[in-house]
């Protein structure tokens, strides 16, 4: 497959340095071509993006050492996604007013394709109603804004006009990439991650749920147009861009987020949920003696069920089964009793399936029949899956 083509735009700002690890990155997947502001040039020399990418940095929009075309105008038509990293409040004025004075500006004013804004500025500069007004203006155009983080600044504030974290952009540009939306205006939740049940102050039951199914499940379906909520347990995982990430601990928490959210069109439980909980929380550390003990457990709520028993007509509900023996008998055991329109089942034992790697191997099972042992990142998984899904779903809502 040909690779993707990125025009990174750096405009001249301290994080225009930033840019170099962005442009290092996106160009070992894709096709990078970087132009710059003559100002970001007094930050980061041209040469750096030249070595990165192995291609002429463009700078000054009448250099006469290029192959004859129109150089700003065959960039903009070639390019799959345009970003700007970091964007100045000088170029963000320029774009949001149409002014077309150098290759970046021009070359902007030529797109037509994805076009994503980076800001990184001092923060007065960013909250100046002129900013904020040329920034709402590009929204309006249809523009993706990634905002700048809070943190310390350059100019020594801390505050809000931090160059947003690359990986943030990178998620931006992927979901800028996937054309495809079936899922435009559709709500998906998904439930991710361990469930903790507190024994004490100090000590917890939990499980080797690392959250990277579920993740990749949310990511897709943000990339497929949905909107997004992220159920997590705790994980080492950082926050996805473009969802909303609500935050659990144990799995009455995980029960309480699912329910405030069970309006969705696809829920989606690849979370690894406790099925037991101590029966009481001792509110001290229990100290050991020289006998063995034991701790009493009950048994937590079942969402999946709940959701089973709940569901809209329009709704479509998905399980996971963590199993060791018998997938797919216990898998259709579990369609029927949580009443799920699909379970997807792995199997901790087998290479490559399971907790904390990056593959996973799953059968897919729903009422009208298997599909055994596919072996993929859990990224392509999670695609499979939702192709699975939205055709339940187009099939319920009579499409
Ligand atoms: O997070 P990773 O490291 O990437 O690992 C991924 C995974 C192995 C956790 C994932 O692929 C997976 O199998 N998730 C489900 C694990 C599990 O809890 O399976 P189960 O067979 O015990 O539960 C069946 C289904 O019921 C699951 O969808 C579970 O979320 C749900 N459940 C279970 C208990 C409960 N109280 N409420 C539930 O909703």
């Amino acid at each position: 497959m040909e690779k993707k083509f990125i025009v990174v735009g750096v405009s001249g700002g301290i994080a225009a340095f930033k840019a170099c690890q962005l442009v290092s990155d996106l160009s070992k997947k894709y096709d990078v071509q970087v132009i710059m502001t003559k100002n970001a040039c007094n930050f980061v020399n041209p040469i750096t993006f030249e070595t990165l990418t192995k291609k002429k940095c463009l700078v000054d929009t009448f250099d006469r050492n290029f192959e004859f075309k129109v150089e700003h105008v065959s960039v903009a038509k070639a390019c799959d996604v345009f970003v700007v990293v970091p964007a100045s409040a000088n170029v963000i004025a320029k774009f949001a007013n149409g002014i077309a004075d150098d290759m970046l500006s021009t070359t902007m004013l030529a797109c037509n394709k994805p076009r994503i804004i980076c800001p990184a500025m001092n923060v007065n500069m960013y909250e100046n109603p002129a900013t904020q007004h040329n920034l709402e203006t590009l929204r309006n155009y249809g523009y993706t804004i990634v905002e700048p983080g809070v943190g310390y600044l350059a100019c020594g504030d801390e505050a809000k006009g931090r160059l947003a974290d690359l990986e943030d952009i990178k998620e931006a540009i992927s979901i800028a990439l996937h054309e495809d939306k079936p899922l435009a205006g559709k709500k998906v939740v998904v439930s991710a991650g361990p469930t903790m049940e507190a024994i004490d102050p100090v000590r917890y039951i939990t499980n080797h749920s690392s959250g990277k199914m579920g993740y990749a499940l949310a990511r897709a379906a943000r990339n497929m147009g949905a909107n997004v909520t992220l159920v997590s347990g705790q994980t080492s995982l950082s926050k996805p861009y473009g969802m909303t990430t609500i935050s659990v601990t144990s799995a009455e928490d995980m029960y309480q987020a699912i329910v405030a959210n069970q309006d969705a069109d696809i829920i989606i439980k690849a979370a690894a949920v406790a099925d037991y909980t101590p029966v009481e929380v001792a509110t001290q550390k229990v100290k050991k003696s020289d006998s063995d003990m034991s701790i009493p457990l009950k048994r937590t709520k079942d969402i999946l069920k709940y959701l089973g028993e709940n569901k809209r007509a329009n709704q479509v509900t998905c399980g996971f089964a963590m199993e060791t023996t018998n997938l797919e008998e216990y898998g259709n055991e579990k369609l029927t009793k949580k009443n799920a329109d699909m379970i997807v089942c792995n199997n901790v034992l087998v290479e490559g399936a399971g907790f904390k790697g990056d593959t996973n191997v799953i059968t897919i099972i729903t009422k009208d029949g298997m599909k055994r042992a596919i072996k993929d990142t859990k990224e392509n998984l999670s695609y499979i899956i939702l192709e699975e899904l939205i055709e339940i779903l187009k099939t319920k809502e009579g499409n």
